[in-house]
């Protein structure tokens, strides 16, 4: 009898909750967030109220089975089985273990939602993700002593004086809006401010480094990284993350020109004019029916599946595991990491770099030719869906050809600059310098991150502007006339 009385109370709460018009049932903790915050962040509450989480409870996910379920946690805390995923249970989820909690009108709210906290029902994508080398782009390029180097002479502060210019470091903010911006900031607790609000007084964190949806950000839990940097809050869509728009907000160049190249290229053109007929809701992803050409996920993270259901690419929150190659020169191409961590690889010259500078890949820290194979095969599956084997054959000789020539262009680019070094015409690698802060040095990156990435980019996917006129080979010869003239002169006045 009492059973039944609670189940009626049950029910009229239900009705309450489910007047409200969300397909799933809000937690009453929930519920009272979102009491207060229609009014405070209407654009908030309504980006959720568009979103699968709102739609959907953990406990009706996990009833999915197969390539469609969207939950990968095997065991989902039981309190949350039943509601749909609200305020509270991503906003005070782990709360204990939040530097960036506070005491917010009854709850343990914190700001920072991490890669921790959506593991909760996504252990999958967090764990995947966490072996990224996305995971870990803070510590690749803080924990490096030569790009910090190269963050300096980028940032810092330029005066003049006495006819010579000299460089100040950088202040926090600049290296936020700057280099952090996409690699990530440290987001840490700063103190507490009392503020006066429509409720009256509330107190909140303040957080430095905050703002940040860099891939690799540190976070107040001690994680790493931030699923918003392509799973934009609050609707969390999977159309997003699966347009290129997503990435380009970071893989746009000069010195990294995915993007530009994807747009200029076949698949960016029938992307481009085509895309309205295409499904990027479906999972799993049928190729040829829901899209014809490939985004930046369809080659990099999705998971494919053929029209007879048969799976074409796994889906890989892990983006190295469809690269054979690291074709971001540092300062070469070379084979890609063995590890998403390379903030200890050292060269046998004693420089953090996986390349010596004469050319040679530091084989100890990369993969060998072995797993090579293996990523090639698996992204050249998902080639194989639309194009014939000699296509692809073809278009993967030309690539790797362009490794080689544009790798030869950068050496003839460092060793004029050791020329230059070696006659102490300019500080630099002997003098234990910085090698990034004179005009012939800074002639050199560009050869190496600017011409150089841009060829291969645009020969690894299909752009071919980017890897002749526009900052590609053409650059690469011109640098080269540049640096040798900038050296003869120098060498010159040295003589006289
Ligand atoms: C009594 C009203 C009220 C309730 C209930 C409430 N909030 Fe708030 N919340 C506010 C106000 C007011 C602010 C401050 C907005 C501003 O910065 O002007 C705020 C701010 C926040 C912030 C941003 C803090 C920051 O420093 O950026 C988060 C996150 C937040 N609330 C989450 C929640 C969650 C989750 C719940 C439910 C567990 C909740 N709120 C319940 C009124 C409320
Ligand atoms: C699926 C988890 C999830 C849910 C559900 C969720 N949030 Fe968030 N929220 C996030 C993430 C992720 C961020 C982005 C910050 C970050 O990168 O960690 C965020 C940021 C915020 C911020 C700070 C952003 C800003 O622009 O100032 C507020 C305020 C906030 N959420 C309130 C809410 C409210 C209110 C609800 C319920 C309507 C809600 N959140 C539901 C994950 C969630
Ligand atoms: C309490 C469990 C829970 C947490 C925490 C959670 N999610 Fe979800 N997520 C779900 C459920 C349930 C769905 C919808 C599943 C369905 O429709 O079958 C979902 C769906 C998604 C989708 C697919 C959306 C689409 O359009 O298809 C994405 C992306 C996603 N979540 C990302 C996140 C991110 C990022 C976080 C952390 C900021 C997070 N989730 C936190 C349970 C959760
Ligand atoms: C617009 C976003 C963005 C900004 C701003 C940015 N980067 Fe990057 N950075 C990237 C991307 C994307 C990659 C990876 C490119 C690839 O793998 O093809 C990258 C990779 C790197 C790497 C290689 C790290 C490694 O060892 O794997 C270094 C070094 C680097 N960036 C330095 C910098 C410096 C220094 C700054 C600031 C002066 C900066 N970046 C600013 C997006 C950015
Ligand atoms: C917020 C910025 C940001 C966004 C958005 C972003 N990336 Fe990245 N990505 C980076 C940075 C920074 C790195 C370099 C990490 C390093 O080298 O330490 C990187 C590295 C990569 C790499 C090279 C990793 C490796 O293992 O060689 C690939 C591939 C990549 N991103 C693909 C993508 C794709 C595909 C998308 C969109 C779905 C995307 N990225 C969205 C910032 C971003
Ligand atoms: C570099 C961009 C990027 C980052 C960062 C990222 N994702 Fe994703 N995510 C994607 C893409 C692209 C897809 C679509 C994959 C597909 O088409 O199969 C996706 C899909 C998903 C889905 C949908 C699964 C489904 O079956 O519908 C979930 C859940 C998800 N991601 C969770 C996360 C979580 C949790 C994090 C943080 C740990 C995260 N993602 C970080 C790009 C990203
Ligand atoms: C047709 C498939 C395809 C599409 C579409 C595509 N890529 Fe690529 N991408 C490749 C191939 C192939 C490579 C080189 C793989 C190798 O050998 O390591 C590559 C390399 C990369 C790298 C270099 C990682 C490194 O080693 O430094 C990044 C970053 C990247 N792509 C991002 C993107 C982004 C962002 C988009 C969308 C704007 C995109 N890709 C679209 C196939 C594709
Ligand atoms: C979903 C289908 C699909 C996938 C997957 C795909 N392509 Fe394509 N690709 C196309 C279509 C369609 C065209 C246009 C062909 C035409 O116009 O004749 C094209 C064109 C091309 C072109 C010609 C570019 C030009 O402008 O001449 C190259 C090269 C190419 N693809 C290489 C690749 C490689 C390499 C991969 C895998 C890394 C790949 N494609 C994956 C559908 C795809």
């Amino acid at each position: 009898m009492r059973q039944t009385g609670l189940l009626i109370g049950l029910v009229f709460l239900t009705a309450a909750w489910a007047a409200d018009g969300y397909a799933a049932k809000v937690s009453p903790a929930t519920d009272e967030c979102i009491g207060c915050h229609i009014s405070i962040s209407p654009g908030i509450v309504a980006d959720w109220e568009r979103s699968r989480h709102a739609e959907t409870s953990p406990g009706e996910a996990l009833k999915q089975s197969g390539l469609e379920k969207k939950v990968s946690s095997e065991k989902i805390p039981e309190q949350l089985l039943a509601y749909a995923v609200g305020c509270s249970e991503c906003h005070t989820m782990n709360y204990d273990k939040h530097q960036d909690t506070f005491e917010h009108n009854g709850y343990d709210v914190h700001v920072v939602v991490t890669p921790v906290d959506c593991s909760t029902c996504h252990s999958q994508e967090t764990e995947q993700f966490s072996r990224s080398m996305m995971a870990h782009a803070y510590g690749n390029l803080v924990h490096n002593s030569l790009y910090q180097d190269f963050m300096k002479s980028v940032n810092g502060h330029q005066t003049f004086a006495d006819m010579t210019t000299a460089l100040q470091p950088p202040d926090d903010q600049t290296t936020a809006d700057s280099c952090l911006f996409c690699h990530g900031t440290k987001v840490e607790v700063k103190g507490t401010q009392t503020k006066e609000t429509e409720f009256g007084e509330m107190t909140f964190p303040i957080l430095s480094g905050w703002p940040n949806q860099g891939v690799g950000r540190l976070n107040p839990d001690g994680s790493r990284g931030s699923c918003a940097a392509c799973h934009a809050r609050h609707q969390f869509a999977i159309e997003t993350a699966r347009k290129p728009y997503t990435c380009s907000e970071c893989h746009k160049g000069p010195d990294v020109p995915a993007y530009k190249v994807y747009d200029v290229s076949k698949h960016g053109n029938i992307y481009n004019s085509l895309k309205h007929q295409w499904d990027f809701k479906k999972v799993p992803w049928t190729v040829g029916k829901d899209f014809t050409t490939p985004t930046c996920a369809g080659c990099h993270m999705s998971l494919v599946v053929d029209e007879e259901g048969q799976m074409v690419a796994q889906r890989s929150h892990e983006v190295g595991d469809r690269l054979p190659w690291r074709i971001f020169g540092l300062i070469y191409a070379h084979p890609h990491p063995t590890s998403a961590d390379v903030s200890n690889i050292k060269n046998k010259a004693g420089l953090p770099l996986p390349t010596e500078l004469t050319g040679e890949p530091v084989g100890e820290f990369l993969i060998d030719a072995d797993e090579q194979f293996k990523r090639r095969k698996t992204m050249q599956k998902i080639c194989l869906a639309c194009h014939g084997e000699g296509w692809v054959n073809g278009h993967w000789a030309r690539f790797e050809n362009t490794l080689r020539t544009s790798n030869a262009m950068t050496l003839t680019a460092t060793q004029i600059l050791s020329s230059a070094w070696k006659q102490d015409l300019v500080r630099g690698l002997p003098h234990n310098d910085n090698v990034f802060d004179d005009l012939i040095e800074k002639m050199w990156v560009e050869q190496w991150l600017f011409f150089a990435n841009s060829t291969r980019f645009s020969s690894a996917m299909c752009g071919a502007d980017y890897g002749v006129f526009e900052n590609g080979r053409w650059n690469l010869s011109k640098n080269i006339q540049e640096m040798n003239d900038w050296l003869q002169i120098h060498t010159a006045l040295r003589k006289r």
